[in-house]
């Protein structure tokens, strides 16, 4: 079980310092939000600002990108120092080779479903990801109200993946709090993003009240 705090919700003008404060409060990764303004209505920042965290953290760098034709930017994600690198099946026409990009960088893959995508569309790719994100809001913004039929998702990629053998992380991204990851993590989810809540109160405790959630 990981939890992925969002620095979407941190404040823009001291992402060292957040980054710093998400490590000491026990947290496995940080998730760092991409948005062009064509994929999604806002727009966030880009690898420039990933090379700045990866300088004051050791933490997996979860970059989840919000933008059309994500594999032109594989390289750079990569040369930045992303550990992880996620992007949309909805936001490219080659979604396999986008992925193989990823892999051959020497980053983990991972492929993302908006609430109006089915698992469907992305099967054929299922053998090849590191992890799948599975949003449970639309994409685009912070603090926005937890889908719950998202979850139906999250459990028919918990069957497929037990009855290939796959090994992916399955991971929920949008209005995780201490309540809804719980059915999270019951539909199969094992990493957590959570953004407003945990930055609309004390990190370190908000981590610590996500983890105490999962453990009853
Ligand atoms: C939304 C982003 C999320 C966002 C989640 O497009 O992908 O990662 O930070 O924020 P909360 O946890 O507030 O829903
Ligand atoms: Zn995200």
């Amino acid at each position: 079980m990981k939890i992925a705090p969002s620095i979407l919700s941190a404040d823009f003008g001291h992402f060292a310092r957040d980054a710093k404060v998400i490590e000491e409060s026990g947290a496995e990764y940080i998730h760092i939000d991409i948005m062009d303004g064509h994929f999604v209505d806002n727009l966030t920042f880009g690898a420039g600002v990933v090379k700045a965290i990866r300088k004051s953290s050791k933490l997996v760098l979860d970059c989840h990108l919000m933008v059309e034709n994500p594999e032109k930017y594989v390289d750079e994600f990569a040369e930045a120092g992303a550990d992880i690198m996620s992007i949309h099946v909805e936001a490219t026409n080659h979604i396999h080779g986008a992925l193989q990009k990823i892999k051959n960088s020497g980053m983990k893959a991972s492929v993302v479903i908006n609430p109006g995508t089915p698992v469907d569309a992305i099967k054929p790719v299922l053998s090849m990801v590191d992890q799948v994100l599975v949003m449970t809001v639309n994409p685009g913004f912070g603090g926005q109200k937890f889908i719950p039929e998202c979850l139906d998702k999250v459990a028919e990629l918990s069957a497929i993946k037990s009855a290939k053998k796959y090994s992916y992380d399955i991971e929920v991204d949008g209005g995780v709090d201490d309540k809804t990851i719980k059915a999270c993590r019951n539909a199969g989810a094992n990493v957590f993003v959570a953004g407003s809540y945990v930055f609309n109160g004390d990190v370190a405790e908000r981590v610590e009240k996500l983890k105490s959630s999962l453990a009853v």
